[in-house]
């Protein structure tokens, strides 16, 4: 039968893959799991009901800062109930791939004005905080009727000026973390949970 002929012909053609190629890819790199992707999940389920009460009544802008905020962003707006609208922000800090400078150069700016408006800026990590600062700076300067700042995580007690975070999801101590957004060398990014690199990922790249 020619029909079955051809299928078997595609069904040899199906790559099957080896064992070890069935283990996760993206997670060779990965020394451990700081948040794991439920306890992450839950805390955004929190921050969501708590800025749908601080802000009700009201619309809200938020804004992410690219592209480590585009997974929060994604899944902290649905659980946030009230009309709002998205903005993104491209920034880049001169410097070491691990190290902020507090140098920061605009790559994408907003689409929307923020005159009059409801801000959130929603940030993946506050680490020297040098990058807020330099944000929270350039943004009051457009006159929103409010700003504040929603990040998922923080260190610990190295912040190089004093910020306001009004939501953080976590207070972690001062390593290096990927996942959820959080990069080394464009990678990791697609991870579901946040989690500590193995020295010698930091080695190869
Ligand atoms: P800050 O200016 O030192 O607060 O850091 C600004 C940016 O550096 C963050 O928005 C991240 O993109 C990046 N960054 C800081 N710490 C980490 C980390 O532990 N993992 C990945 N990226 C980080
Ligand atoms: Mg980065």
């Amino acid at each position: 039968m020619e029909g079955r002929s051809a299928l078997s012909e595609i069904e040899g053609a199906v790559h099957v893959p080896s064992i070890e190629a069935a283990t996760d890819a993206r997670e060779r790199d990965i020394e451990r799991i700081l948040i794991g992707e439920q306890e992450i999940q839950d805390k955004l389920r929190e921050l969501g009901d708590q800025i749908t009460r601080d802000y009700e009544g009201r619309e809200l802008l938020l804004i992410g800062v690219l592209k480590g905020a585009f997974v929060m962003m994604a899944d902290l707006s649905r659980h946030i109930r009230l009309p709002l609208e998205v903005d993104f922000m491209a920034v880049a800090s001169y410097g070491a791939a691990t190290k902020t400078s507090g140098v920061v150069r605009i790559l994408k700016d907003l689409d929307h004005d923020l005159e009059g408006r409801d801000v959130l800026l929603i940030e993946d990590i506050v680490d020297s905080g040098l990058t807020l600062n330099y944000l929270l700076k350039n943004l009051r300067g457009r006159r929103p009727s409010s700003l504040e700042v929603c990040a998922l995580l923080k260190k610990t007690g190295i912040q190089r000026v004093h910020l306001d975070v009004k939501y953080v999801g976590f207070e972690i101590p001062p390593d290096f973390v990927v996942g959820y957004g959080l990069d080394f060398a464009e990678r990791f990014r697609n991870l579901p949970y946040v989690g500590l690199l193995k020295p010698e990922a930091y080695a190869d790249i």
